[in-house]
């Protein structure tokens, strides 16, 4: 694995002078944010020597690096899920990669469904907590030494203090931002109403098909992490209708602004 991430970073760094400190993972319906950086430069994933190409529809597959602001970022337009038969390891890889590459801050963002009467569609959410609910975790296996231990704490997973500037960030910006759990299952299939209840009853208020795996990896590895969920449908708790790929693109679109706002603002360094 070593080995593998060093040929990565090695391409990496042969195609732009990276000194980045915030990654971000762009999740669906999000892609639209790589247009607003500045200075890119766009790498492929299959131009990456040891980087797999994600088959999820609307997920680009390549890292655009450059300038949001005055932030250096890395962007990941694209991941791998869980769903397409992809291992966690294999999932988790590029966070290994970016983390690698010498990130301090790392933004997951994703489309979720609502377990919440209040989370609507159309909301953008900051992950206060996790339920891991996948039935794997991507740290099985041989510890990797030089990321971290091999019992990570997932004590302040969600960094307290970064989530008070995100609650900030919106109240300049004149953006509602609420908090939730967010619990990560398989997929592909949506979830039943029976489901759906059950995770409610747990405590859950959002639900998706990814996040978690990258999260566990990042703070295995010592980043900071923020999750944010673009809410794009109410779950069978509340939803009359089968749930469609249009739907849950459209909703997740109009949250690039705010994002762009938190990149923009959010001090990485406090
Ligand atoms: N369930 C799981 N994943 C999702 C959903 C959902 O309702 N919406 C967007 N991703």
């Amino acid at each position: 694995m070593e080995d593998r991430i060093q040929q990565s970073v090695s391409y990496i760094r042969s195609r732009a002078n990276i000194k980045q400190e915030l990654g971000i993972v762009l999740g669906t319906g999000l892609n639209s944010l790589a247009e607003r950086v500045k200075e890119t430069v766009e790498i492929p994933y299959g131009e990456i020597p040891g980087f797999k190409v994600s088959t999820a529809p609307s997920h680009k597959g390549r890292l655009v690096i450059g300038r949001v602001g005055n932030k250096r970022v890395v962007m990941m337009q694209g991941r791998l899920h869980y769903y397409e038969g992809y291992s966690l390891p294999e999932i988790t890889y590029p966070i290994r990669v970016l983390t690698a590459l010498g990130i301090n801050t790392l933004i997951l963002t994703n489309a979720a469904g609502s377990l919440n009467p209040y989370l609507l569609p159309g909301d953008l959410v900051a992950i206060n907590d996790h339920i891991n609910f996948m039935g794997n975790n991507p740290l099985i296996g041989a510890n990797e030494e030089q990321f971290g231990e091999r019992f990570p704490s997932l004590h302040d997973t969600y960094d307290a203090e970064l989530r008070g500037q995100l609650r900030q960030i919106a109240d300049r910006n004149n953006f509602k931002l609420r908090e939730g759990v967010y619990i990560a299952v398989t997929g592909p299939s949506f979830e039943t109403r029976a489901e759906c209840l059950m995770m409610r009853n747990w405590g859950a208020d959002l639900v998706g098909m990814s996040t978690v795996p990258e999260v566990i990896a990042a703070i295995h590895g010592g980043l900071r992490v923020i999750g944010l969920s673009a809410v794009t449908n109410f779950t069978n708790i509340f939803h009359g209708a089968a749930h469609t790929q249009a739907e849950i693109q459209e909703q997740a679109a109009g949250n690039t602004a705010k994002l762009e706002a938190i990149i923009k603002e959010i001090e990485l360094n406090s």
